[in-house]
């Protein structure tokens, strides 16, 4: 793992994935962040880090081709972790194709221009010999199982059952990287991880957009009946994950991310409510998402045991912290609402978005 690419990097995980790398890992000489910066990418995220000799940006669309095949002859990359994706489920409702077009296009693109790279015979289309050491690993979501009822949970071996364009989207490209890996032999992983939450989240997912609306006094627009259970890892837990997996993560495997955290939505909105002091008279049950899939729990006794990884932040110090950065960078999110955001929130909300 001495040069990297990262694709999304400019995004809430993969931004804190470079982080992660550039703070710890000094053995990586040289990480490429390729971003086409779409609403959800964002330099500031990464302004501490510019200017480290390590570190390079390449604006730029996963779907092209021709772009990526120029990065992988210029920088030899051995290992890729893929990011980029079109990631939030309400947008995919209401406009699916691009979800289709950057989530599996945009992964075929990139196991291609690696495949052409790592061959130890490039001309020769059944060999399955890669050089020695490279590895990609595809970040996905345990969105892709689709919903649990009251129990159970989402173990590496349960049918891909996805109920949005987003998570349709997402099975898609783990059925690509599946098939480069049965066909091609590639050194490929998948990682499915649950609900991430943390710093340099983009304000539409739940967590950024509740804490902003709760400093603003506005209303806080929850789904349904808000018992709707999701599985909350803090982010910098999902990066060591990732990292764990390309370190020991035996090839062509796939490992499952959570934190054994499940929580409902309502309680999460009660406590960003109490964190910040203000009354839960702010909540306000809006229509449910089409298609909102009642529960996610993810089963991470395979990482666990056989890889050793075990999230490092309880839920109570990582969305203390959470909540204290959002406070402290109330220019972050400002930023974002005042943007093109805007038009979004007030599509999808029916209101403004402040
Ligand atoms: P994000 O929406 O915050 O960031 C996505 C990034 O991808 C942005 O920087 C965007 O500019 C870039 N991008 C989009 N289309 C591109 C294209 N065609 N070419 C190049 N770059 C492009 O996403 P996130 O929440 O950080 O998620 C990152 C990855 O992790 C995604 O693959 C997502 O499916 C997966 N994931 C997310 C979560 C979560 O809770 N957020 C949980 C599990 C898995
Ligand atoms: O599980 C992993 C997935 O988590 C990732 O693959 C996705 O990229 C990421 O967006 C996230 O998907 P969710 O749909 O679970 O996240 P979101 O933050 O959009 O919503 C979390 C829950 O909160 C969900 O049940 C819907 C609900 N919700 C969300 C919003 C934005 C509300 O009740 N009100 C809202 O305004």
């Amino acid at each position: 793992m001495k040069t990297m690419l990262v694709t999304g990097g400019a995004g809430f995980i993969g931004s804190n994935f470079i982080h992660y790398v550039l703070e710890t890992k000094p053995e990586v000489e040289l990480l490429v962040n390729l971003d086409l910066l779409t609403y959800a990418g964002d330099l500031e995220n990464l302004r501490s880090v510019e200017s480290d000799p390590r570190y390079r940006f390449a604006r730029g669309d996963i779907r092209d081709r021709k772009a990526v095949e120029e990065l992988f002859d210029r920088y030899e990359f051995d290992t890729v972790v893929h990011f980029a994706a079109e990631t939030h489920v309400d947008r995919s409702i209401v406009e699916p194709e691009v979800f289709l077009t950057t989530n599996v296009v945009g992964t075929q693109t990139l196991l291609d221009a690696a495949k052409a790279h790592w061959k130890t015979e490039p001309d020769n289309k059944y060999s399955r010999e890669y050089k020695p050491g490279v590895r990609y690993l595809q970040v996905s979501t345990d969105e892709v199982y689709g919903a649990l009822g009251r129990t159970g949970k989402f173990r590496e071996t349960t049918p891909l059952a996805p109920n949005s364009p987003y998570s349709a989207s997402k099975a898609g490209a783990d059925f690509v990287v599946r098939a480069y890996r049965e066909t091609y032999g590639m050194p490929v992983n998948v990682t499915r991880c649950s609900n991430n939450y943390g710093p340099y989240q983009f304000p539409e997912k739940l967590i950024p957009l509740m804490i902003h609306n709760a400093l603003e006094d506005r209303p806080l627009p929850v789904y349904g009946d808000g018992m709707q259970v999701r599985d909350w890892l803090y982010v910098r837990d999902h990066c060591a994950a990732i990292w764990t997996v390309l370190e020991k993560g035996a090839p062509g495997e796939i490992y499952n991310v959570g934190g054994n955290n499940e929580r409902a939505n309502l309680e999460i909105v009660r406590l960003i409510l109490r964190e910040l002091g203000k009354p839960e008279s702010l909540i306000e049950h809006v229509a449910d998402r089409p298609g909102h899939d009642r529960r996610y729990a993810i089963d991470n006794t395979k990482i666990t045991t056989e890889l050793g990884w075990r999230p490092a932040y309880t839920f109570k110090d990582g969305i203390a912290q959470t909540i204290r950065w959002y406070l402290e960078n109330r220019e972050w999110t400002e930023r974002i609402v005042s943007g093109a955001y805007r038009s979004y929130y007030e599509r999808m909300y029916g209101r403004s978005a402040g």
